[in-house]
């Protein structure tokens, strides 16, 4: 069955010519498997809070039962989440395209649930926990945390080589990004002819700068939204739409699957 969604001729063009790819994603991909962007999550407990001052490491000094219960509700939806659409449209891309590099902001791991690779994780992962006192990675209890639905007070573990509290394996405001995530994100984006922009406001920096290098140094920049975001004078091409609708179309139209 053909795709009822239209794509613009010149971004098709661009990506079919495409020799390196930079795919750039934020929570925006994760929304259709029932991820609440970073900006909606605010539920429950989570709601009394902003989310700006408690993502930080002061908030964990202070109040580390509410940051623990809130990524740990957040992990349980993850963990009962499946990728969609989009992250196997962007898995497929990888396999049509010469070189994709592809960069999340996204802590969940759908994208390689999905079946990319080598994906780099500019806000770290809520997978990998560590030890605040020694930075030592933690090994979370397999399975899904058995929570209710509303996010609860968890007090984090506590490591069992220092005894310092555990902390969840995420990037805070304030923080600095992981190393090695963004010299390989700047070096793609650097060398990349295509950014490919989807499910991201682009608003939180560093990593918000990425497109608008791209842009700045000539990259055709192909933006997916539904949503006008502070991307759109820069874009070459605003796909207006959701990830799991505009990607597969996209991928269907210059490959036919
Ligand atoms: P935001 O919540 O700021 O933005 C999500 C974007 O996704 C918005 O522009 C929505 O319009 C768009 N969107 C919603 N549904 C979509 C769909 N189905 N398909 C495509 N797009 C959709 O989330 P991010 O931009 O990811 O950082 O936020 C960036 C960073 O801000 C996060 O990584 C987090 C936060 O502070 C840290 O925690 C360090």
């Amino acid at each position: 069955m053909k795709s009822a969604i239209e794509i613009d001729a010149g971004a098709l063009k661009h990506l079919q010519d495409a020799r390196h790819l930079v795919v750039f994603t934020g929570s925006g991909v994760s929304q259709e498997s029932g991820i609440p962007t970073f900006r909606d999550a605010q539920v429950g407990l989570w709601a009394k809070y902003d989310p700006n001052e408690l993502a930080t490491p002061e908030a964990f000094a202070k109040q580390r039962d509410v940051v623990w219960g809130w990524y740990e509700f957040r992990r349980s939806q993850i963990l009962r989440c499946q990728p969609n659409p989009g992250h196997q449209a962007i898995e497929a891309l990888a396999r049509h395209l010469p070189k994709l590099t592809l960069i999340t902001q996204n802590v969940d791991d759908l994208h390689e649930r999905a079946g990319s690779h080598g994906v780099i994780h500019l806000h770290g992962s809520i997978f990998q926990p560590r030890c605040r006192a020694c930075g030592r990675p933690h090994t979370l209890t397999p399975g899904i945390p058995d929570l209710p639905s509303e996010v609860q007070q968890i007090m984090p573990p506590k490591c069992n080589h220092c005894g310092g509290w555990i902390r969840p394996g995420v990037v805070w405001f304030g923080e600095e990004l992981p190393r090695n995530a963004w010299s390989d994100a700047k070096q793609a984006v650097r060398e990349c002819d295509v950014l490919l922009c989807v499910g991201t406001s682009a608003v939180v920096y560093p990593a918000a700068a990425l497109p608008f290098e791209a842009a700045e140094q000539g990259v055709c920049v192909i933006q997916v939204n539904p949503d006008p975001t502070s991307l759109d004078s820069v874009a070459r091409f605003n796909l207006r739409g959701r990830a799991g609708e505009v990607l597969p179309a996209l991928v269907e139209a210059a490959w036919g699957s």
